[in-house]
């Protein structure tokens, strides 16, 4: 039974050989943890965001722990295109998964810039496309807020590569199946939610914010339900594969997102707490298969029993 178990899944164009991503931001440009992890047990590597320009990011404290969760504002810290082709891609070539880069921007033009440049490399499976990312000043956030803002860009970064598009939604609206309907409509292949929820911690000796930015962005157990809710919301509106993440732990939590519609998961803040909680994840989903007597991994996909 164990050899027939399939937890192999596409996402549109995109085929993993199983379902388990590392989220974007916690798992860097994969040669953090390439001694600890083998990347080719991994259904794919989701990079730290890239942006046109290397960042800085935000002023410290970045990170902040709260009850079950984690505030960061790292402010789309990274080196900048230049230096991700020159140096990153190189090495994650090399790795034997899929390989997918979270772009990231202020303005539209800076999108289309980077997917046009990423468009023309080798070894990149597929751009997520950052619209969601709570921790910048401008831009960033206001594409993944505004319907209209996200289907224009979407559509303009459609017509810069081929690449498939998956687009980032952000928890920070009130109706998160707008902006994946939208995204849809502007030539997005799958959807990735949830990026964290704006958040805020006080310190109340000192009367100072936990953080540097003074808000951040939540992420870890404390934000599963509200990530699986807007899975589930979104599977029932929109007919595209979604990559479920938000608080993912271990493969029960994993099973969470796919029971309500989730093709894909991707596993964020945990890897901070045990880099190698991936690869823990995928063989639970497999034990899963096997004491179910289930053949194929994607059959359990939306089958939430309401
Ligand atoms: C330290 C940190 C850095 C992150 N950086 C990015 C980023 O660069 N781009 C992005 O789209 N999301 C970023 N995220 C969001 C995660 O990819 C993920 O969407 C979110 O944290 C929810 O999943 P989790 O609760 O498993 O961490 C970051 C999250 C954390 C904790």
């Amino acid at each position: 039974m164990d050899n027939l178990a399939d937890l192999s899944v596409s996402l549109g164009r995109i085929h993993l050989k199983n379902p388990v991503l590392v989220a974007s931001g916690t798992f860097g440009y994969g040669e953090e943890y390439q001694d600890l992890v083998e990347a080719a047990q991994l259904g794919g590597i989701i990079t730290k965001a890239v942006t046109l320009e290397p960042r800085e990011g935000n002023p410290p404290p970045r990170l902040a722990e709260t009850p079950a969760g984690l505030l960061n504002s790292i402010g789309l810290e990274n080196p900048g295109i230049e230096v991700f082709l020159k140096e990153k891609l190189p090495k994650l070539r090399k790795l034997k998964t899929r390989i997918i880069v979270n772009i990231a921007g202020e303005k539209k033009t800076e999108y289309l810039d980077l997917a046009e440049r990423l468009g023309r490399e080798t070894g990149i499976d597929a751009l997520e496309v950052n619209i969601s990312c709570p921790n910048v000043q401008k831009g960033g956030l206001v594409f993944g807020t505004r319907a209209d803002l996200a289907f224009s860009l979407v559509k303009g970064l459609r017509q810069a590569t081929d690449l498939p598009l998956i687009v980032k939604l952000t928890p920070n609206v009130t109706d998160v199946t707008e902006i994946a309907q939208a995204a849809k409509e502007g030539g997005a292949e799958a959807l990735s939610l949830i990026n964290t929820i704006l958040g805020m911690a006080i310190d109340v000796n000192t009367r100072r914010p936990k953080i540097g930015a003074i808000t951040g962005g939540l992420s870890g157990p404390a934000i599963r339900p509200v990530a699986v809710r807007m899975v589930h919301q979104t599977f029932q509106k929109v007919d595209l594969p979604l990559i479920g993440m938000g608080g993912i732990a271990c493969a029960e939590d994993a099973l969470e997102f796919v029971l309500a519609g989730a093709t894909a998961v991707a596993v964020g803040t945990a890897n901070l707490v045990d880099p190698t909680v991936s690869l823990k994840i995928i063989e639970g989903l497999r034990q899963y298969l096997k004491k179910g007597g289930i053949h194929s991994f994607q059959s359990l996909i939306g089958t939430l029993r309401v």
